[in-house]
Order: structure tokens, then C-alpha cells, then sequence
């Protein structure tokens, strides 16, 4: 149920679906009566009445799939593919899933996050993640506009300079500048961006011989990240899609199933 574009997202759920032998539905929101006027309660509950086993959801409101979760109660599962600027934890698993595969292990591991963190659900699930695991230096990188409310809430140093913030660095985390959370005329230019933030070769000689770099997609070259980083061996961009079937594959099973979580 995507009430926002994806590409990745919901795909990989789609294809991780099949792959359980699941029936999967995909409600297009431009063609549904959403476009009639129907709520949102209203659209769930007419959906949840034909007795899905899990609703996948991605909104453009931050808390709608708590919101959903709280509707449907026990009767069905509720996954949150993205809601507003608050939450994408399936991104953050498939994200740990990835930096486990390479490093075997977090706690030695210093991270920066970098971009627009203050708009971003990404950073928001995995500097949660990160936390969990037990990676203690994570430093958020940021033009001071899009980092905002955020210090507080995570308790990390805030970068303004990159270059000196990825000194070292096991991990650069990019994120894209989220336009469409964006108040008009208050986003950094491109081009502005790119010198100070953009990842390029000069910049990641920086960080540790060992860095890799992520980033959830999708990527905006010659913003955040420079054709020679994100077509390099140290991206994962890649891979992390390739990873995000599988985990996505555990994390349904396991709802639906009713296995440990
Ligand atoms: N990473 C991510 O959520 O990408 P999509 O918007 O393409 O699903």
C-alpha cells in the first residue's frame, strides 16, 4: 500500500513476497477511490476486510503505519515501508545486514551520516540501528539547516565540515537532499552541495582505507555522491538492494509466521 514512489522498497517486498509463495497485491493509490475522496481509516479497513495477512505500508505521513498498526489491531501485520521523515526500518535492517556481511562486526566501527539528516527516515532507523549494534562513534554531517532537532534526540557531535568529519571513518552513510520535505526555497543548491558535502574521490581518501560507502537509494549523482564513488568497489549501493530482498524476506516471514522475533 504506497502512498509515495518507490522503486527499491517495493520491489524487494514484492519479490521477497513471491519468493514465500505469498498472493501479492499491489493497490495502485492513483487509480483507487483514495482518489474519491476515501480516508485513510476508511481505505484500510475496506482492504484489511478482505483478510491480507500483512499490509506493507509507505506514507507521506510520519506515523500513518503506527497509525494503520493501531486500526487493524492483531488482526493483520502492518510493515512500515516509510512513513513521512520518522521511520524506514526495513531500510536500517537491510542496511546492518550489508555493514555485517563486510566487517563481521560493529562495535569498532566509526560512522558518519551524511546530508539531509533532519528530513531523512533513513538516518533516523539506522543511527537507531547503529546505536543498537553498539557502534559508539557516529558523527552527522550536515549543512546546519538540515540537521536540525536531531542532536537532541540522538546525543551525537554535528558536523559542519565533511572533510573533516570523515577523517577515519569505516563508513559514509549519504543521504539525499529529501526536496519533498523540503519548504520551497530553503533546500541547498546542487551544486552548492556537491563541493561541500558531495562524496568524491579527494574527499573519501580521507576516511579509512577500509570505507565503504552506503547509501538507500536513490542516489542523486553529482549531488551526494560523484559517478566514480557510486560506480567504485566501495560502494554497496548495490548490494544493500540485492540484501534488502532477503532481509525483507526473514522480517515477513517471521510476522507472519509468528516465529521469534
Ligand atoms: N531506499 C528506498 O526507500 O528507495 P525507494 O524510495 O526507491 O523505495
Amino acid at each position: 500500500l504506497f502512498f509515495e514512489n518507490s522503486t527499491r522498497t517495493r520491489t524487494n517486498f514484492e519479490l521477497a513476497a513471491k519468493q514465500l509463495a505469498a498472493n501479492v497485491i499491489n493497490i495502485d493509490i492513483q487509480t483507487s477511490s483514495t482518489n474519491k475522496g476515501e480516508s485513510l481509516a476508511d481505505t484500510v479497513q475496506t482492504l484489511e476486510a478482505m483478510g491480507p495477512r500483512l499490509l506493507v505500508v509507505r506514507h507521506y505521513q510520519s506515523g500513518a503505519s503506527q497509525y494503520i498498526a493501531k486500526l487493524v489491531g492483531k488482526r493483520c501485520g502492518v510493515l512500515n515501508a516509510g512513513d513521512g521523515s520518522f521511520e524506514h526500518p526495513t531500510q536500517a535492517m537491510l542496511d546492518m545486514y550489508t555493514i555485517r556481511e563486510h566487517f563481521g562486526s560493529f562495535n569498532q566501527l566509526k560512522v558518519a551520516v551524511i546530508g539531509d539528516i533532519a528530513h531523512s527516515r533513513v538516518a533516523r532507523s539506522q543511527i537507531n540501528a547503529l546505536q543498537i549494534l553498539g557502534v559508539k562513534d557516529i558523527r552527522l554531517v550536515s549543512p546546519p539547516a538540515l540537521v536540525q532537532g536531531l542532536t537532541k534526540a540522538f546525543n551525537l557531535p554535528v558536523f559542519t565540515d565533511c572533510d573533516a568529519a570523515i577523517e577515519g571513518c569505516n563508513i559514509l552513510s549519504l543521504l539525499r537532499i529529501q526536496n519533498e520535505r523540503i519548504a520551497a526555497g530553503l533546500a541547498p543548491q546542487p551544486d552548492v552541495f556537491f563541493r561541500e558535502y558531495g562524496m568524491t574521490k579527494a574527499r573519501l581518501a580521507r576516511a579509512a582505507p577500509d570505507c565503504i560507502v552506503i547509501h538507500p537509494g536513490p542516489i542523486n549523482r553529482g549531488v551526494e555522491i560523484a559517478d566514480d564513488i557510486a560506480d567504485s568497489k566501495q560502494s554497496m549501493i548495490l548490494k544493500q538492494v540485492r540484501n534488502g530482498v532477503a532481509v525483507r524476506m526473514a522480517i515477513m516471514s517471521m510476522i507472519v509466521g509468528g516465529q521469534d522475533k
